[in-house]
């Protein structure tokens, strides 16, 4: 289909002269994007898994069991994305102690955590930032604290760039993409605002689908273009109210199709092809909330069983209790961090981990006799089980 996407213009980056690419403004035309025969079958099936994906997250006392642990995966995937080694566990056990394997990478997606927060409180104030591109630079800039030092170079964090990008490619020259110019960046980024508050009737989930890819081609940042830009989607998707929660980790599914991902945002550059990234999108979020789903009702499952078992064990304390309730976000605890949790005394939590360790739920992962660290296995095997599922 002929349509123009955007045009070229020449742009010099370390002595060479590449073309660079200006996307046009959003929405797709000529012609526009029509939600009709398997583009709306592929939302109506994304839109069907998302509900369910909620239906399974209310399952439990309170969303924040899910919302602490899909959010840390969904932060832990989308910093693979880009090429840190971290895992979920990490990430658990350095909030719960304080020491991290993988330090910088640690780090990294433990700021992709703050960014995501500091976002959704934006946007919860009355008068706090809307959705724009100055709140994407302020999560930038927590996304990327101390990164420079950490990976070498100055990644800039929080603001536009100033100077001319590349993607893929060792020089410009060999690059996959160009994006636009430094000069252009912000009347791009203004534009893309005003399309994001405009009236668009596009369904809303089709639309986060569209920002993002808008947001990849004009690659407004020196690094950490892809995290924002999927960062986006999650803010867009709770702004617009498709869900209450930013439980659905897309990025599960976007890195099981890395290759595609990225040759679907080059088609919609090179050949218009906003139907094939759309129907691609809206198939990752439906794969994404089914994985979520199955990880809901494990979690559900077992949570229910091990309450049981601790209900009807002579050595339950009423702290016991509270503890196991406090452990899905939590999963890893010291004997001073559950006392914190609890508002109880050491003794008191000691006890309660003793317990949860005695029936099984807790198990001591250090090996040392002080400084003790407790993890809920079983639970954190329920969170990941899906990781394998290439
Ligand atoms: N061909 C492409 N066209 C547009 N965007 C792309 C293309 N290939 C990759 N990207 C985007 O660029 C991101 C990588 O950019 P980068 O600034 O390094 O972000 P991050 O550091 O968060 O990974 C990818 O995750 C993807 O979103
Ligand atoms: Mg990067």
């Amino acid at each position: 289909m002929p349509r123009t996407t955007g045009t070229y213009r020449n742009s010099t980056v370390t002595g060479e002269t590449v073309r660079a690419f200006v996307p046009a403004a959003l929405p797709p035309a000529g012609p526009s994007l029509r939600v009709e025969g398997p583009i709306d079958a592929a939302c109506a099936r994304a839109m069907a898994a998302i509900g369910k994906l909620e239906v399974a997250a209310s399952l439990v006392p309170s969303t924040e069991w899910f919302l602490y642990g899909f959010v840390r995966k969904e932060a832990v995937l989308t910093s693979q994305i880009e090429g840190t080694e971290a895992t979920l566990r990490d990430v658990l056990e350095f909030e719960a102690t304080d020491h991290a394997t993988h330090e910088d990478d640690v780090a990294e997606v433990c700021n992709y955590v703050e960014a995501l927060t500091y976002a959704r409180r934006e946007l919860a104030k009355p008068k706090g930032l809307p959705l724009s591109a100055r709140l994407l630079c302020e999560a930038h800039r927590r996304l990327m604290r101390d990164a420079g030092t950490r990976r070498g170079g100055n990644k800039k964090p929080g603001v536009i760039r100033t100077s001319q990008n590349w993607v893929g490619g060792t020089r410009p020259g060999n690059a996959r993409f160009v994006p636009p110019p430094a000069d252009t960046v912000p009347g791009l980024l203004a534009n893309l605002d005003r399309w994001i508050h405009g009236r668009d009737p596009l369904p809303p989930l089709v639309k986060a689908g569209l920002a993002h890819v808008q947001f990849e081609t004009i690659h407004p940042f020196l690094d950490g273009n892809g995290r924002i830009g999927r960062l986006l989607i999650t803010l867009l998707l709770e702004h617009w109210g498709v869900m209450r929660s930013p439980i659905l980790y897309l990025s599960h599914s976007v890195k099981r199709h890395q290759r595609e991902y990225y040759d679907r945002l080059s088609a919609v550059r090179t050949d218009g092809d906003w139907e094939g990234w759309t129907q691609f999108y809206l198939a990752c979020v439906e794969e994404a909330a089914e994985d979520g789903v199955a990880v809901a009702r494990r979690i559900f499952a077992l949570t229910g069983k091990d309450r049981g078992r601790l209900m009807s064990h002579a050595a339950a304390t009423v702290a016991a209790i509270h503890l196991l309730d406090l452990l899905p976000s939590n999963p890893i605890v010291t004997v001073p961090r559950a006392a914190k949790l609890l508002g109880t005394t050491a003794p008191t939590a000691r006890k309660a981990v003793e317990v949860l360790e005695r029936i099984g739920v807790l198990r001591e992962t250090s090996g040392k006799q002080r400084d003790r660290v407790y993890a809920y296995q079983a639970y954190l095997q329920a969170l990941t089980a899906d990781e394998g599922r290439g």
